[in-house]
């Protein structure tokens, strides 16, 4: 019987779990055994109670340090830390997100210890593995978040009010980039009532954001935004000057900014200047949910909230956290999706012939199958 451990996140911050009750219970019922770490829940209120009447074992102190050792399988949030990866025994398999490019040192011990990573950010984009897309389900949720951070540090209400002591009118909202994160985005602030504008660079995003009630900010580009595999490309020095121009006006009459722009493999495009956000009015805010990968505000700190000119810009690291029940709920859907799609006859069996599996798996049997985190190296 496969043994799964689920330990306790140990980031500052990190508020989801990678195994709720109700996919503990499922694993159960495969015939795993399932170990999960004392209060590993708790943050997502989710009890050790709860667990136990999911069927799963609840483990802590020296029990814990001991289920490293001895999981077939362990599952994760947040990339697992070196000194963790030294402790899960040889030969065994982790799925969590594992952020490779910044986490060498936890991917060469893993990589040595012939343990079979299963790199959640490396999920094939592809519709039968929808249902394991963790990337998506968490950005969609940053996307929300970020709007409703957005309107609680705004001093503006968002929408239209009729008041007997006259009308307000509703926010200006620019959303930069329009993939998961950012139709979330759009989609949160037209429910709440705002007028809202989006750039991107591909433009089969444009009919996404016009259904969603959003206004497309046209921006004539030579030749595709698009890069491969369905994502932007990186934009030369030239085409992103004119684009901040494009986009300059918009955001310097916008009451909030929200931006999600990425390109795979590359830092963030800086799509607001600092001298945007000089000409912004005071009491503006903008949320820079690619903070961390560089950031689309040149102003933007990961894990702080800046004040300049008078406007306020977040840099949340992990805004998925933030609503950490649903967030578990959808992860750990994601991870027992990948992870029931290996079982043959009860057996956990990695076929390397899977387009998945091939894709997701960052180590195994002592080799980093990564291009880009084996260059690395
Ligand atoms: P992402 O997180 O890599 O990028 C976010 C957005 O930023 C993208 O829409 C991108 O075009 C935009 N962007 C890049 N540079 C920009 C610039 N200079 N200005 C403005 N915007 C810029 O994208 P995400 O959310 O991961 O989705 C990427 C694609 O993958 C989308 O086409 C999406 O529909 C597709 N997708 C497919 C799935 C599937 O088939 N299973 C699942 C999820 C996404």
């Amino acid at each position: 019987m496969p043994q799964v451990f689920v330990p306790k996140e140990v980031v500052e911050g990190e508020t989801r779990i990678a195994c709720t009750p109700e996919t503990a219970k499922r694993y159960v019922k495969e015939g795993f055994e399932v170990v999960v770490e004392s209060d590993a829940g708790r943050h997502a209120h989710f009890t050790d109670e709860h667990y136990r009447n999911a069927g799963a074992k609840i483990v802590a102190g020296a029990e814990a340090e001991a289920a490293w050792g001895s999981a077939d399988i362990v599952l994760r949030v947040y990339p697992i830390t070196p000194e963790e990866a030294s402790k899960i025994r040889e030969g065994a398999i982790l799925i969590g997100f594992m952020s490779p490019h910044k986490n060498l040192e936890s991917v060469r011990i893993l990589r040595d210890r012939k343990v079979s990573t299963m790199a959640m950010e490396l999920v094939p984009r592809i519709s039968r593995a929808q249902t394991m897309d963790a990337l998506s389900s968490q950005a969609s949720i940053s996307g929300y978040q970020a709007v409703l951070m957005a309107a609680t540090y705004l001093d503006k209400y968002f929408p239209l009010l009729m008041t007997a002591a006259g009308t307000i009118q509703p926010a200006k909202i620019v959303i930069m980039g329009a993939g998961v994160a950012g139709l979330q985005a759009i989609a949160t602030a037209r429910r709440l009532g705002a007028v809202v504008e989006v750039s991107d660079i591909r433009p089969a995003v444009k009919e996404q954001v016009e259904s969603l009630g959003g206004r497309f900010i046209d921006f004539p580009l030579d030749e595709s935004g698009e890069g491969e595999g369905g994502y932007a490309r990186e934009l030369t020095p030239e085409q992103l000057k004119a684009q901040q121009k494009i986009v300059r006006q918009k955001v310097v009459a916008a009451d909030a900014v929200i931006t999600t722009a990425l390109v795979p493999g590359r830092p963030a495009p800086k799509l607001i200047t600092a001298d945007m956000v000089a000409d912004m009015r005071e009491g503006a805010v903008i949320v820079d949910l690619a903070v961390e990968q560089g950031g689309n505000c040149e102003l933007s700190k990961s894990g702080e909230m800046v004040l300049e000119h008078g406007v306020t810009i977040i840099g949340h690291p992990n805004l998925p956290a933030a609503t950490p029940a649903d967030a578990s709920l959808l992860y750990s859907r994601n991870i027992q999706a990948l992870l029931l799609s290996t079982l043959s006859e009860g057996e956990v069996v990695l076929n390397l012939e899977d387009e998945i599996l091939d894709g997701v798996l960052l180590t195994h049997n002592g080799e980093v199958r990564h291009g880009p985190t084996a260059e690395a190296l």
